[in-house]
């Protein structure tokens, strides 16, 4: 999955962040591929608390801008919401026994993973762009 132009909200820092964030998703596909037939299970578990770790604090910057710049506070409470339960679904995948179904068990994520991916920026987070704009965020 490649980041593309189609995914620019015009904000260098989220830019970048989402870029980071389809390289991730991209690891992971090739340990996927590779845990086919190979144990992978450390450095899926790495790169999963990587994804994790990666979209807390990217999210946590998206909410603080969307604050600061004086968002709609029911655009954001949705916005909060879309991210909280991404966060809660991954993690729970992560916590869960998947040693021995680790090609079946990541497929399956990243299909869940690079839609929702793909889905929140095009539609939720390009909602805050011309309020982040307005403010100065480049
Ligand atoms: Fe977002």
């Amino acid at each position: 999955m490649n980041w593309n132009a189609k995914f620019a909200t015009g904000i260098g820092t989220i830019d970048a962040q989402h870029r980071r964030l389809f390289e991730i998703c991209g690891e992971l596909q090739d340990l996927a591929e590779k845990a086919k037939t190979e144990d992978r299970y450390e450095q899926i578990r790495l790169v999963l608390k990587d994804l994790t770790d990666y979209t807390v604090a990217h999210f946590g910057l998206e909410e603080k801008y969307m604050q600061e710049s004086g968002y709609s506070e029911r655009d954001y409470a949705y916005h909060k919401m879309e991210h909280d339960a991404f966060v809660a679904k991954v993690s729970k995948i992560l916590d869960g026994d998947w040693e021995d179904n680790q090609h079946q068990t990541v497929s399956k994520l990243l299909v869940f993973v690079t839609a929702w991916i793909k889905a929140h920026i095009l539609d939720t987070d390009m909602k805050y762009v011309a309020t982040l704009k307005a403010k100065g965020y480049k």
